[in-house]
Formats: structure tokens, C-alpha cells, sequence
């Protein structure tokens, strides 16, 4: 039986992309469901060229039920990740999938990591401070923003004329390049 995932993800789904590629000939892995908070995002439109099912929720259900637990559940997902995802994840998902979510960030944390640091406002943060270096952090979600144990960083260097398109860039292909295969590092290695 193959393990499943599930991505949570609120806009263009890049990284989505890249996971729903990496996995797709894998024998042992593959991702089962997208979900969003947004009935826009580009990623139900990635999700559905890979024939990738997936579900849209909206505030209530997510934080005032467990609808979204119960279709995890039916749906037989042992690990979720999220991939640009915007919203807290609720106490109740982090007890029922403990050690089992995991998140990427645009920076070194923990610095530019909190509430509101999310895509553009990191890279304009990064580069509002004059840092020689911006990187990415895969971690654990915990109960808070961007606090849990990292797994994995990464980081580029910026050069003094970087613009906000350039760093992004540099972030992304950061991004693209370690997500899936440390995804697939820590998937492999729970019981299904
Ligand atoms: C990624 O850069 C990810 O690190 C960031 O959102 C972007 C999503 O891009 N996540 C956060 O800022 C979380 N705090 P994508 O939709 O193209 O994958």
C-alpha cells in the first residue's frame, strides 16, 4: 500500500507542482488530495491536470469542525504537507496527525518567520534588512507560525542590485530542488 499524502496550499502551487511531479512514478508514495481555503488558487488546477482530487474549505469548517479531519481520515492520508498554505493549522489536525506536517518557509528562520510573513512580505523583509544571504526552512508545524523543529535549510546569496522578482526566483528554485526529496526522506521512513 502506497503512503499518502495530502498538500494544503492557498495560491499558485509551485511547489505543489513539483511534489505532484516528483511523486507520480513513485512505487511507494503519492499525493492523494489537494486543499484549499481558496477557490481560486492555481493549485486546484495543477491538482486536476494530475488527476489529483481535491477539496475546498472554508473558515468554519476548518476551525469549527472536524470535516476536514474526518475526510483526511476517509480518505486514508498518513502525512500532510503544506506548500504555501496561509492559514494556522488548528489544534485539533496537529493532534490527529502529530509529527506528521510539514511546512516550508521562505527564510532562514526563525528570523522573518511569524504571523503575516507569508511569500512577498519575507523577500521584501529579506531585503529591506540588507541580508547577504536569504534561504528556505523546511519544519514540523506546531500550534504557532513557523515555530517547529526544522528539518532542513538552505540558502542563496544576494547580491547588492537583487530585486524582489530575483530573490523569489532564487528562493523558489531552493524550494523546487529540496522539498520533494526531503518529503520523500521522512515519508519513507513512517509507518503507514
Ligand atoms: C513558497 O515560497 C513558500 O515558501 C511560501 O509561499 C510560497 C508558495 O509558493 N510559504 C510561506 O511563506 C509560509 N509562511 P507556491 O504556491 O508557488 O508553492
Amino acid at each position: 500500500m502506497k503512503k499518502r499524502i495530502a498538500i494544503f496550499a492557498s495560491g499558485s502551487g509551485s511547489n505543489a507542482q513539483k511534489l505532484m511531479e516528483h511523486f507520480k512514478r513513485s512505487t511507494d508514495i503519492e499525493i492523494a488530495l489537494v486543499l484549499t481555503n481558496n477557490a481560486e488558487a492555481y493549485v486546484l488546477q495543477r491538482a486536476d491536470n494530475f488527476e489529483i482530487p481535491s477539496h475546498i474549505f472554508d473558515k468554519h469548517e476548518f476551525y469549527k469542525t472536524d470535516d476536514v479531519i474526518d475526510l483526511l481520515r476517509n480518505l486514508d492520508i498518513d502525512f500532510i504537507v503544506l506548500a504555501g498554505f496561509l492559514w494556522l493549522i488548528p489544534k485539533n489536525l496537529i493532534a490527529a496527525y502529530p509529527g506528521r506536517i510539514v511546512n516550508i518557509h521562505p527564510a532562514i528562520l526563525p528570523k522573518f518567520g511569524g504571523k503575516g510573513m507569508y511569500g512577498d512580505h519575507v523577500h521584501n523583509a529579506v531585503i529591506a534588512a540588507g541580508e547577504p544571504e536569504g534561504g528556505i526552512t523546511i519544519h514540523y508545524v506546531d500550534e504557532n507560525y513557523d515555530e517547529g523543529e526544522y528539518i532542513y535549510q538552505a540558502k542563496y546569496k544576494i547580491d547588492k542590485n537583487d530585486n524582489l522578482e530575483m530573490v523569489k526566483f532564487k528562493g523558489q528554485q531552493l524550494e523546487h530542488l529540496h522539498y520533494p526529496r526531503v518529503i520523500e526522506g521522512i515519508v519513507k521512513k513512517i509507518k503507514k
